[in-house]
């Protein structure tokens, strides 16, 4: 089959990137991340919270960076309204194919097979991000020139997750491990250090990027302390 976009020809002269590896993971386990995405406890607070920390109003035009199959989109449609736009972004096309089916009867929903970190997009109001930081391997220059794209003014909001440090939960790190160990694509399975501590280190690097260019406007943890939101304002 003929590569459709940039994102798959750029990935095809090096057949095991992690870039490739993922996006071959996601897409063999689209269906099972989507029950996942839609269904783990206190996820469905977590995305329509972050949808509100974005202060959408109708007619705005928002973009999902990674929006996988999609649990996030009719959220940020419904804020915009029919006279807004919402485009969803990822590499992985069988996540999209899984978002096609759910935003098909949103028609003000785009879906774009590209990568987040060089998105083919111009002059958003906001962006969204969630689950995705602990992909990039420069978290904070990606959220940086996520910074620049919706420029002074545009929002931006984060959800990540990490190690919880509530010391009532602390007990379920191990299993927040062992499943990030399980569900992590195979090639930063391999990577140094554990899959978690890299994650932990990607959230931190994107969160203080976020913070270093806007105006924080909305923090919080939730699920235990493991899911970690914070939107602002860009400067
Ligand atoms: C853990 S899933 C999160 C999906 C969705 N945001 C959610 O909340 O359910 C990570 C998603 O990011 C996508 N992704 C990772 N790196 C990407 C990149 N550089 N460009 C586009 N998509 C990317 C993957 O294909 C996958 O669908």
């Amino acid at each position: 089959m003929a590569p459709d976009t940039a994102a798959e020809q750029s990935t095809d002269s090096n057949a095991r990137s992690p870039a490739t590896i993922a996006q071959s993971f996601y897409t063999r386990w689209a269906r099972l991340y989507d029950t996942l995405a839609r269904r783990a406890p206190g996820v469905g607070t977590v995305r329509s919270e972050a949808a509100d920390a974005l202060d959408l109003s109708p007619g705005d035009t928002v973009v999902e960076m990674g929006c996988g199959t999609g649990a996030n989109l009719p959220y940020l449609a419904e804020r915009v309204g029919t006279d807004g736009t919402v485009v969803g972004v990822d590499f992985s096309p069988g996540v999209l194919d899984v978002a096609r089916e759910r935003v098909r009867d949103y028609p003000n929903v785009h879906l774009v097979r590209a990568d987040a970190t060089q998105p083919p997009l111009a002059d958003p109001d906001a962006i969204l991000a969630t689950f995705v930081s602990g992909m990039f391997d420069d978290p904070a220059a990606v959220v940086s020139s996520w910074a620049d794209l919706v420029g002074p003014g545009g929002r931006l909001c984060l959800v990540d997750l990490a190690e919880t440090t509530d010391s009532t939960w602390r007990v379920l790190n191990p299993v927040f491990r062992a499943l990030v160990r399980i569900t992590a694509p195979p090639g930063t399975r391999t990577m140094r250090g554990s899959p978690t501590a890299m994650l932990d280190e990607r959230l931190v690097s994107a969160h203080r990027s976020l913070e270093s260019r806007c105006r924080v406007t909305h923090r919080a943890t939730h699920v235990f302390g493991f899911a970690r939101v914070r939107a602002g304002v860009v400067e």
